[in-house]
């Protein structure tokens, strides 16, 4: 048995659930406490986390704290921020705290101040995006840059489409962001069709430089511009390279005045922050991308700072122990209630199960408990008309966040109320559900009371989640926002003993495919595989003529 699951404090939170589990009644909490929704929700800026519709008593957070305490957070969290190798695996420091240090004070690694650095490549960023922006910058027949194409893909696309998608009202008009990521020739096929070469920059992100999806991608966009373009002396007016691999960006013909670098300790899934989000300076200005660096920044004070029990990463990364270890819930949703946050659960798809979906410790053991979990989710109203039926009512627990803004970025009459009431009111439902007395009530009127009706009609309640409610969706509060749940990650990597900054599950796919890839040149049966794939193998060749 791991220390973990023997220690005191696991058994505690686990002989605490024993006690309230199916017994626990959120609604008759909320009757029996009116101060329940003071007691169990934080305040910060103009952003309220409101978890009071949890399963839990005044008893429950202290005894999670206790396993946050076992486990060191404290000082593992200053691990973080101060450049230890906490990537053990990879012997690399997790610094992307310092990318949005605007506090400026010196973060050191192995003995020297990377902030002159960071400060550097932002100062080279703003350049660039104010020449490209004022129309200073121009394609090789002169014309001013509409489009701007970044070509990544997990970290190196995630992080800024969803950026740029949520904060479009912040967008330069006449600038449009496009993102290429799949290598099946569909995505780059359609989004170049509306495309001019001569108004179109394309931006390649890749911290590695190496990605086959994304090499396959930059190469065909090149081939697509030299097609009008013709000679190869006009792509340092359209191809920027954003990487930590110099030697590839040449190899690949990038000039290396066009290229803008991060440093190795910058995760794939974290990198938004560092030139990775050019696309984002670019589309809402270099103002802009710093409130959102502000944004993140105030979170990690916060999170360095703030008592446990007020400390909302904390405190998301506990409830989320909670239900996933001791519930065991298998998923964790996230829910914006925002079309603007389209992109969020699909970022923190990547942020969270390429960070915790670990089953080795640190110390190279097999856990014996569950870790990350899966996350998903889709924005609010339209999850309601898809898979909110299931969270009602079906046999499943799905613990889930709920996120949305005090005031829209836009100013059609009725909209914003109905899409917030919505919000309110799905979060009431979950938490209260509806007794048979209150559906035989609701049926009085009906003359033969069927009870496979009533039954139908019946919701348990009592089904968790968190809400965020913000005044404006700005870079800042985004910026914080992202912040949240990143350290959020790191609260669970920490108390389940993994290593949430490395990924060598998506290894295996990897080698295997370029195993593949020259099978696939000839028309020669393949039966070095298992059955199922020389039969897809051989298939693929006979159906592809
Ligand atoms: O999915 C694996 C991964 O290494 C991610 O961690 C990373 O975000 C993505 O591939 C892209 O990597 P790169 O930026 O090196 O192209």
């Amino acid at each position: 048995m791991s220390k973990l699951i023997n220690s005191a404090e696991w058994n505690a939170v686990k002989q605490h659930h024993r006690e309230i589990a199916g017994k626990f009644c959120m609604k008759d909490a909320f009757d029996k406490d009116p101060q329940r929704f003071d007691k169990f929700s934080v305040t910060f800026g103009d952003l309220l986390f409101d978890f009071s519709k949890n399963l839990i008593t005044e008893e429950t957070l202290p005894l999670l704290i206790e396993l946050a305490s076992r486990a060191e957070l404290s000082a593992k969290t200053e691990a973080m921020f101060s450049g230890s190798i906490i990537n053990t695996t990879e012997k690399r420091a997790v610094l992307h705290t310092a990318l949005r240090n605007r506090s400026n004070k010196p973060v050191l690694f192995r003995g020297k101040d990377v902030m002159p650095e960071i400060n550097k490549v932002l100062a080279k960023m703003r350049v660039f995006t104010e020449q490209v922006r004022s129309g200073a910058w121009t394609g090789y027949t002169g014309k001013t840059i509409t489009d701007i194409v970044n070509i990544g893909i997990g970290g190196s696309d995630l992080g800024p489409k969803m950026v740029d998608t949520a904060l479009a009202p912040y967008g330069k008009d006449g600038l449009k962001a496009h993102f290429v990521s799949n290598v099946d020739q569909t995505d780059i096929v359609e989004t170049l069709k509306p495309l001019n070469p001569e108004t179109t920059l394309f931006l390649i992100s890749s911290k590695t430089f190496t990605t086959q999806e994304t090499m396959t991608n930059a190469r065909s966009a090149r081939n697509w511009f030299l097609k009008a373009a013709v000679d190869p002396a006009n792509i340092s007016k359209h191809f920027v390279a954003i990487s930590t691999n110099v030697e590839k960006v040449k190899e690949f013909g990038i000039d290396p005045e066009n290229m803008f670098e991060f440093w190795d300790w910058v995760g794939g899934r974290y990198s938004l922050w560092s030139v990775i989000g050019m696309s984002i300076a670019l589309y809402i200005g270099m103002d802009n991308f710093e409130e959102l660096l502000m944004g993140a920044h105030i979170a990690d004070e916060h999170f360095r700072s703030a008592p446990f029990e007020k400390n909302i990463p904390v405190i998301m990364g506990l409830l989320g122990i909670w239900y996933n270890n001791f519930f065991e819930a298998e998923t964790y949703a996230i829910l914006p209630y925002a079309q603007s946050l389209k992109y969020f659960a699909d970022y923190f798809q990547q942020g969270d199960m390429e960070s915790n979906g670990k089953s080795a410790t640190i110390n190279g053991e097999k856990v014996d408990y569950n870790t990350g979990p899966i996350i998903w989710g889709q924005p609010g109203t339209n999850g309601q008309h898809a898979f909110f039926q299931l969270i009602h009512q079906g046999t499943k627990l799905i613990p889930g966040d709920f996120l949305a803004a005090a005031q829209s970025q836009y100013d059609l009459p009725d909209h914003h109320d109905i899409l917030i009431s919505n919000f309110l009111a799905q979060a009431e439902a979950l938490m209260r559900g509806k007794t048979e007395a209150e559906v035989r009530e609701d049926l009085s009127h009906e003359p033969n009371l069927d009870d496979a009706l009533i039954a139908s009609k019946i919701f348990e309640g009592n089904k968790p989640s968190n809400s965020f409610l913000f005044k404006k969706l700005t870079p800042r509060t985004l910026g914080t926002l992202i912040a949240f749940y990143e350290h959020k990650i790191f609260v669970q990597g920490v108390i389940w003993n993994i290593n949430s900054f490395d990924q060598m599950g998506v290894e295996l796919g990897k080698v295997l495919a370029r195993a593949i890839l020259p099978q696939l040149k000839n028309d020669e049966m393949v039966t070095d595989h298992d059955s199922s794939t020389n039969g897809l193998i051989n298939a693929y060749k006979r159906l592809r003529k």
